[in-house]
């Protein structure tokens, strides 16, 4: 499919001073330019309280692109890009009126790219400016703070705005390598048929990162890993893995089996939930500060910034098989996979020779870094006795495609552009992924130390029983192989 311009239209990106418009938004737009698929009539308007000019506005957009583009920066594009760029600064309540006169097209795309607590009082101001008609709302996550509040913030949308003109974002959903997992699913025969109970033993799902919560301490206090995490990017994770193959590539197809999916996952039980915090440690050879050191963090915050827990589907399809997710800031590395794990060979034939499979067939995604899929299965090492050895076929983006793949908001900027929900959430959505972890949310256990640049607290490994996590590059497999005399 190739991409084309969206239809004319200015792109109002409120909280255009921010965090997140400097590394994504401002870089995605930039390079949407770069290619030709920004609207041929549209300006790029930043929203902010502050007392900027356009000028103003536009250095800051350079600098934002010279430090976050994935392309490098050209300052005759930039000249193209910057003569969109227009600044309108708002009251610190928000109030949107300044920005009729400013919009002046028709139709705008706009994007909320504000803290979650603003979200309500920007809606309604949204209405009360007279700007609903024309508008595509984009908002950021997290969506909602539990099932009530995201179940209101649904309800004061929609006093504004009709749903096809909501795009509740969830950037994993824009990455390649999620995309590509539909790809593989029901573009390959040969995977599907092997997709289900009688093949799969378990399926983990493991977003780590190595960072900490950097900047964000006082955000993260009211988020947890939990909220900021599991309930939306983990969740798209395993909507995707475990889905049904659609009726057709449309969006609702789309988006009606993988709701089918989180409905079909049980309400989490607290006692299967194992919630970390990370203490001072190493990461990368570099010593850094616990949680509770952290800039905006309570000193004895009971806030989690690692979760682990074992998630089972009633369906058909998956009945019977674990689904273990696992997420946490200052892990060992950062990694994001989706490990399937096939079931034991029925008969061991090797076992007369001294051994004995365990979880011998992985099929393991890697979402990031490192992007790519392998396949994990038992090869005769060469030589007159009989021994075995895990081996892997291995597929990379890197040695496949040559071209640097487009950031995450780049395909969702351009989809929210030219009107596409595909890679969206739906409300039925984002309310069921609240449902299923609103029990631990409500009954929290207490959190376990980890040190930083550990895996986690050692208590995370009893998810995983019996078996153990797989640590992706530096400890891969750990346990695929059992030596027995
Ligand atoms: C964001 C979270 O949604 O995703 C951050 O708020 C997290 O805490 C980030 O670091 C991870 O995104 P990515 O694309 O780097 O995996």
């Amino acid at each position: 499919m190739t991409l084309t311009r969206p239809s004319d239209q200015d792109i109002v990106v409120v909280g255009a001073t921010g965090d997140l418009a400097a590394r994504k938004l401002l870089p995605a737009l930039y390079n949407l330019e770069v290619e030709g698929l920004l609207p041929e009539h549209g300006d790029v308007i930043g929203v902010a309280p502050m007392d900027w000019s356009d000028e103003r506005f536009r250095n800051h957009a350079e600098e934002a692109i010279r430090g976050f583009s994935r392309t490098r920066f050209e300052a005759r594009r930039f000249a193209a890009f910057a003569a969109r760029l227009r600044f309108v600064p708002v009251g610190p309540d928000g109030d949107l009126r300044p920005l009729r006169a400013a919009a002046g097209r028709p139709e705008r795309l706009l994007y909320l790219a504000v803290p979650s607590s603003a979200f309500t009082a920007l809606a309604q101001s949204l209405g009360a400016a007279g700007l609903a008609a024309g508008t595509k709302l984009v908002i950021e996550k997290p969506f909602g703070h539990d099932v009530t509040s995201a179940t209101r913030l649904n309800a004061v949308l929609h006093e504004v705005l009709p749903e096809d003109r909501i795009y509740r974002i969830d950037h994993y959903l824009g990455k390649e390598t999620v995309q590509n997992l539909l790809v593989f699913r029901f573009g390959n025969s040969v995977f599907e048929r092997v997709w289900n109970r009688d093949a799969i033993a378990r399926v983990e799902i493991t977003v780590a990162e190595s960072l900490g919560v950097e900047h964000r301490g006082a955000f993260y206090e009211e988020t947890g890993a939990i909220r900021d995490i599991v309930q939306n990017h983990m969740f798209q994770l395993l909507a995707v893995t475990a889905m049904e193959p659609p009726i057709s590539f449309a969006a609702e197809a789309i988006r009606n089996e993988k709701v089918k999916v989180l409905e079909a996952l049980h309400p989490v039980e607290p006692g299967a939930v194992v919630r970390g915090q990370y203490a001072s440690g190493s990461v990368d050879g570099e010593a850094v500060p616990g949680y509770r050191d952290e800039e905006g963090v309570a000193a004895g915050s009971e806030v989690e910034t690692f979760a682990a827990m074992r998630l089972h589907i009633d369906s058909w399809r998956w009945a019977g098989v674990p689904f273990l997710l696992r997420t946490g800031k200052r892990l060992a590395v950062r990694d994001t996979r989706v490990v399937l794990s096939f079931r034991d060979a029925p008969l061991h034939l090797f076992r007369a020779v001294g051994l004995h499979a365990l979880d011998s067939n992985r099929l393991v995604i890697r979402v990031q870094p490192d992007e790519g899929i392998s396949i994990t299965f038992v090869a005769k090492r060469p030589g007159p006795e009989v021994t075995t050895q895990p081996v892997e076929m291995d597929f990379s983006y890197e040695g496949s495609f040559k071209a640097s793949t487009p950031e995450a908001y780049e395909r969702l900027l351009h989809d929210a552009l030219s009107g596409d929900h595909t890679l969206f959430i739906r409300e039925d959505e984002v309310e069921r992924g609240w449902q299923v972890v609103q029990p631990v949310l409500d009954r929290p256990s207490p959190v376990k130390m980890y040190p930083a640049g550990s895996w986690g607290p050692a208590a995370a490994d009893r998810i995983a029983r019996p078996g153990r996590w797989h640590d992706g590059p530096s400890g891969e497999p750990r346990t695929s192989f059992r030596q027995r005399s």
